[in-house]
């Protein structure tokens, strides 16, 4: 590959390890990249795709304390459960790991340290929110009150989530404990650790206003307001808890670093720990360093100040030049049957649970033809079977199905000899050509919403075209015709499959088959366990070897022989929906 070509480091925001990832998750933060990532490769693009479980902080602890078990059990069970929902639904992770990992500390704790040298870090004396009744301090998600900013009333000591803002624990008005739920609490000093945002604040201006015209505005504008806001100072980067990276200093044995601080952190940590599994730990440099890899950091809306502000303002801080994000792609959010997902109401439809009864693809596209890009989006099961039915069925699944239906057995299981091509077979397969273009510079810019509805078109004019040349009637008066018109659809169809492969990946790869290829279109995931000082952790792995480039119009040969088609999309009977909303107000009703 030549030396300017842009490499792609997708870095995929970190799930607490402390519950199911659920649809808005996963239209959120956990598709997009995937789709990304898969398109950039089919280009013949280096891509690497990190991301891990964030294990630390007050949820996984929280988690743990209701259930009266160890964090340890608990980020075990949701690790796991992340890296086999992940694998099911073709998330192609490079390599999806955790924090709890030696590599992560020790680059937590070399950052630490290069931010405290710098100047960025220094101590100081923060009133901090103390349970008279726990007689302990309270940080961040156990202490919960009213938002100073919106007035949403549950909000969390370390942020808001209805209106995004990060918050202190002092502002929040009416605070509670989130152990004992009385609000006995009394602020105390005590002494932590800060990171001087302030001090990064101009340099984060300067970058943030250079060219951002691919950034998403609501990105943009809210990460230039912060920065030039002058409002942004040291925030404490320690925390009085026992569960968390330790920190590298002799005196603060009884504090831990705080969670934020350490989970943006994992994507270079991830980047190092992918890298050395594949047998080369110096290349996490040409990752970090070289100016032609572009990071894009796919994220849920509450995430933004992480990656736009704090993390950016951490990479400047730490001095040797890493890459700054290149793009902060960030999704509004998913709603469902016309509420807001809550997780500790039930209102949600987790992940695992989903697959445990529905396909992949079906997911994915439905997600993808409305994802929550520019707003919040609305998921229901009426529109999901619809979709299914209409649009992956009857648009897409029927196209291939009697196309290559009729191929196989009017043509001999093969891919027919066309005669001369007229205007409409000329036009149709120009279509297919121009397709890669329009719907690939879609994908670039991360509308992965008008991709899919740009390659669905394709797909329509494909039908549109079958429809009016009739092949089921050409074949009775010239077999010829009817051999062209197939092979112009079979043409196309070949085409569609790698378009859409990215947005349906294991759907494509069967089609792949019956279209008579005998290789793959994409590599294996495989779950792992990797040891280390820490101990052993599973890692889910993308290994793409052998995998070749394909974005571009491939000319399909005459004669290539067919398999026999199978169904690829089933069809939803109609009572799914009355089911799964019932299924959704039982677990509500269950919450109350
Ligand atoms: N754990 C956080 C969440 O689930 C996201 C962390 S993203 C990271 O909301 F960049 F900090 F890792
Ligand atoms: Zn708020």
């Amino acid at each position: 590959m030549p030396k300017n070509t842009p490499r792609y480091l997708v870095c995929v925001a970190w799930p607490y390890a402390s519950g199911d990832r659920h649809l808005g998750h996963v239209a959120g933060a956990y598709l997009p990249p995937d789709i990304f990532a898969r398109y950039q490769r089919l280009r013949g693009h280096d891509v690497l795709m990190v991301s891990g479980s964030d294990t630390h902080g007050t949820p996984v602890m929280l988690r743990a304390q209701e259930e009266g078990v160890t964090p340890q059990e608990i980020v075990a069970r949701y690790h796991g459960r992340f890296v086999e929902s992940f694998r099911q639904l073709g998330l192609s992770f490079d390599l999806f790991t955790h924090t709890d990992t030696q590599n992560h500390w020790d680059t937590t704790h070399e950052l630490f340290l290069n931010h405290l040298n710098n100047g960025y870090i220094y101590k100081d004396k923060q009133l901090q929110p103390y349970c008279l009744i726990d007689q302990q301090f309270l940080a961040d998600r156990y202490i919960e009150g009213t938002c100073p900013i919106c007035g949403y009333p549950h909000a969390r000591g370390d942020q808001c989530d209805n209106c995004g803002n990060t918050l202190d624990p002092i502002e929040l008005i009416h605070p509670h404990c989130k152990i004992c739920g009385q609000s006995e609490i009394e602020f105390r000093e005590t002494e932590h650790f800060f990171f001087d945002l302030g001090k990064a604040s101009p340099a984060l201006a300067a970058w943030l206003n250079e060219d951002k015209e691919h950034w998403r505005p609501h990105v943009i504008n809210y990460a230039r307001q912060q920065a030039e806001s002058g409002e942004l100072r040291g925030r404490a980067v320690t925390r009085d808890i026992d569960w968390g990276v330790n920190v590298p200093v002799p005196g603060y044995e009884d504090k831990v670093i705080y969670v934020w601080y350490d989970a943006v952190i994992g994507y270079l940590s991830a980047t190092r720990e992918a890298v050395a599994l594949d047998g080369d730990p110096e290349a996490w440099k040409d990752w970090w360093f070289d100016e032609h890899v572009r990071s894009y950091y796919f994220i849920g809306k509450d995430n933004i100040p992480f990656h736009a502000i704090f993390w950016p303002a951490m990479l400047i801080a730490d001095g040797r030049g890493m890459n700054l994000p290149y793009d902060v792609p960030a999704n509004a959010y998913l709603n469902i049957e016309d509420k807001k997902i809550s997780t500790s109401r039930r209102w949600t439809i987790d992940l695992p649970d989903f697959l445990s009864r529905y396909d992949p693809d079906p997911l994915r596209y439905a997600l993808t033809i409305n994802a929550p890009e520019t707003r919040d989006v609305n998921f229901t099961w009426e529109e999901f079977v619809r979709r299914n039915n209409d649009e992956l069925v009857a648009t897409w699944g029927n196209l291939v199905n009697r196309t290559l239906g009729f191929a196989y057995k009017r043509f001999d299981k093969q891919v027919p000899q066309p005669g001369e091509f007229d205007d409409l077979d000329r036009a149709l397969l120009k279509q297919s050509e121009e397709a890669f273009a329009r719907v690939g510079a879609e994908i670039d810019a991360v509308r992965l919403k008008i991709a899919l509805s740009k390659a669905m078109e394709l797909a329509h004019a494909a039908n549109r075209y079958l429809n009016e040349k009739a092949p089921w009637t050409q074949i009775k008066t010239d077999p010829q015709a009817a051999a062209t018109t197939i092979y112009v659809t079979l043409q196309v169809i070949d085409r569609l499959k790698i378009i859409l492969h990215p947005f349906l990946p294991f759907t494509t790869q069967q089609l792949h088959r019956f279209m008579g290829y005998e290789d793959d279109l994409f590599g294996e995931l495989v779950i792992e366990e990797v040891e280390d000082a820490r101990g052993v952790h599973k890692v889910l792995r993308y290994d793409g070897s052998g995998v070749k480039a394909r974005w571009e119009p491939a000319t399909l040969p005459p004669g290539q022989s067919l398999q026999k088609p199978q169904v690829l999309y089933k069809k939803l009977d109609e009572s799914v929906v009355e089911e799964e909303r019932a299924r959704l107000m039982a677990r509500l009703a269950l919450s109350e």
